[in-house]
This record gives C-alpha cells, sequence and structure tokens, in this order.
C-alpha cells in the first residue's frame, strides 16, 4: 500500500505525468485482461497461443536436452493460458520441476495454486507473489537446482526500449551458466494491426485503462472522475514503441486522499504503458549483449510472433 501510494503519487507528480503499468493488474484488471485477450484485435495471445498448442512439445524435447531437474519459474504468467501447454509437454516427458510463478498480483498467484493442479495432476506449484526480478533474486537463496525461466505474452514490451539491456543484464545475474530463458516478442508488423490491439471496438482496453484510476481512488480516497478522461494509443512505426495515454478532456483537479492535489490541463496525458514491437535482429543483439547465448527461435505460422530461447552462459 506505501509503495503503491508513493510510486502514483510520484508518478503524477512528474512532468509528463505517468502511471506504473504494473498496478494495472487486481482483480478487475486481471479479469479485464482476459478479456482483453479474448478480443478479436488482440492478436497477440493467437499468435502465441499458435507456438504453444504447436510447438510445446518441441520446446519441452529442447529444454529436457540441456536439463531434467529444474525450477519452472514464470515471470507474470497471469493465468498461466499459453504455458500451460508447456507445463503439460514437460510433465509428459517425465522432467523431475517445481512451477514458480511470479506476479504482482495476489490474485493471479492465488488462482494458479489453485487452478494448475486441477489441470495437470501432480505438478507441483509454488507461486510467488511480487515484482519480477526482485523475487526472481530471492529464488537463488531457496533451491540450488537450474532455473528454466517463461517471460511470455511480451511482458518485456512493456520494459521501455533503453531499459531493456539493463533489465536483462539484471535477469541474467540472478541466472547461473546453464540456465535457460524463454522470452516472448512480439514483432513489427502493418501499424493498423498494432494499433488495434490496444484500440479494440469493444473498448476493454480503455477500460483496462482507466480501471487504474478507479483502483488509485479505491485505494488512497482520490477523486477522479473517470468520464474526464478518455483512452489513447498511438503507435510510432519507426522505434516500434506503441504507448497507451489518459487524457485529461478538461482542466480538472484531483485530490489524491490525503497527499494533496494534482492539475491537468485539458488535454494533458498520463502515460500508462509501453507495449514494444521489435525486430528479430533486435533480440539477438540484446541476448548477446546480456550475456546469453541463442539456441532456438519459435515462431507462428504468420511470423508475427517469436518465442526465443536463450542460454545463460
Ligand atoms: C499483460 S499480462 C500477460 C500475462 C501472460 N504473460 C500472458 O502472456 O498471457 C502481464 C502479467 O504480468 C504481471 N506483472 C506486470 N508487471 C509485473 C511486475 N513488475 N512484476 C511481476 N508481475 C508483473 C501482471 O500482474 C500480469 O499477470
Amino acid at each position: 500500500m506505501d509503495e503503491f501510494s508513493e510510486d502514483i503519487w510520484s508518478g503524477l507528480r512528474s512532468e509528463p505525468k505517468y502511471l506504473q503499468s504494473k498496478y494495472f493488474y487486481d482483480v478487475k484488471g486481471d479479469a479485464l485482461f482476459r478479456e482483453i485477450m479474448d478480443c478479436p484485435e488482440y492478436y497477440l495471445t493467437r499468435c502465441e497461443m499458435e507456438i504453444f498448442q504447436t510447438q510445446s512439445t518441441t520446446i519441452a524435447k529442447t529444454i529436457l536436452s540441456r536439463l531434467t531437474e529444474f525450477d519452472l519459474i514464470e515471470l507474470g504468467p497471469g493465468d498461466a493460458t499459453k504455458s500451460i501447454y508447456l507445463l503439460e509437454a514437460i510433465t509428459t516427458q517425465n522432467a523431475s520441476f517445481t512451477y514458480f510463478p511470479i506476479d504482482i498480483s495476489e490474485n493471479v498467484i492465488d488462482q494458479l495454486n489453485l487452478n494448475l493442479p486441477k489441470r495437470i495432476p501432480g505438478i507441483k506449484v509454488e507461486g510467488l507473489k511480487g515484482d519480477y526480478l526482485e523475487m526472481l533474486g530471492k529464488m537463488n537463496g531457496k533451491s540450488a537446482r537450474n532455473k528454466v525461466v517463461l517471460f511470455l505474452g511480451s511482458n518485456i514490451g512493456n520494459i521501455p526500449l533503453d531499459e531493456t539491456a539493463d533489465f536483462l543484464k539484471a535477469l541474467k545475474s540472478c541466472l547461473s551458466p546453464g540456465d535457460l530463458l524463454l522470452t516472448g516478442f512480439d514483432l513489427k508488423k502493418d501499424p493498423a494491426v498494432i494499433l488495434a490491439a490496444y484500440n479494440d471496438a469493444a473498448g476493454i482496453t480503455r477500460q483496462f485503462n482507466l480501471n487504474l484510476l478507479q483502483r488509485i481512488n479505491d485505494t488512497l480516497g482520490s477523486d477522479f472522475n473517470l468520464s474526464h478522461f478518455e483512452h489513447q494509443p498511438e503507435y510510432d512505426e519507426s522505434t516500434g514503441a506503441c504507448k497507451s495515454y489518459l487524457v485529461s478532456l478538461k482542466e480538472q483537479v484531483v485530490h489524491i486522499g490525503s497527499r494533496g492535489h494534482i492539475h491537468f490541463k485539458a488535454g494533458e496525458r498520463i502515460f500508462m504503458e509501453v507495449s514494444q514491437k521489435y525486430s528479430a535482429d533486435q533480440m539477438d543483439t540484446f541476448a548477446r549483449e546480456a550475456g546469453f547465448s541463442i539456441v532456438s527461435h519459435y515462431f507462428d505460422t504468420r511470423s508475427w510472433f517469436l518465442d526465443a530461447l536463450w542460454l545463460a552462459e
């Protein structure tokens, strides 16, 4: 609660204003994200689902050719809708592993602890609530086994491009030589297709963004009027950055509980989230610079999405 309050307050007092997208995910936000994944415009889930439905046996064999006993850690799994296929394939091939989902949303962790053993009988699940790297660092004190880390759904795209190399280096510093990392990357494609994915006709992504203002109201006692803000996504083809904003529809003052008040000019925007799009050679550079070698690339049939398997050197 204190960290949430600090982060919200400092983001809204910054110039330009921003909110951290990790705070989208409360019970309502988790449910809205599941609805986004079902939107016809949100191609990302269907592309990566195709990879996991059709190539999980191959991915599992590649992992098991290197490691047979490991901790399988997933960073930000959501409802694990795609990774479940890989978990099943690894289970079928008789590997010895415990699944450690790490997620900022307590609701996500509770649901996975409850539901995964029903779907995959005998699976060992130990959910960890918290931030990606903080929890991954804590894993080193918990277990001496090798790690296989999943970072799917283009969660990595929510990290600004100029911070990605440092993030991957920090992630690598939590790993040992021989550990594996499987990361999902959304690839550059028709800008209209990309923009539509963040601006669905049913308005679910709009609700998802506005829900963070509601969460701030509920948690900090603020008085955001949600009808005075509008969802505004934009895609810059040259940088590959798809950014979501909430724009203030009028000049207004919002009180953030006992913290104080924030002034908005008409048309002023709050930066909510980046969803970075990549070219395939960009990722190979990231891998090498962070100390990984490339094991395999898994594409969907349209080559819109890539899951890259890297080996920690
Ligand atoms: C966009 S959803 C994607 C879920 C899943 N990877 C997929 O592809 O379907 C992002 C997930 O990551 C979690 N998350 C976001 N930022 C996080 C952070 N900094 N640390 C831990 N979990 C985070 C969210 O709670 C949510 O479950």
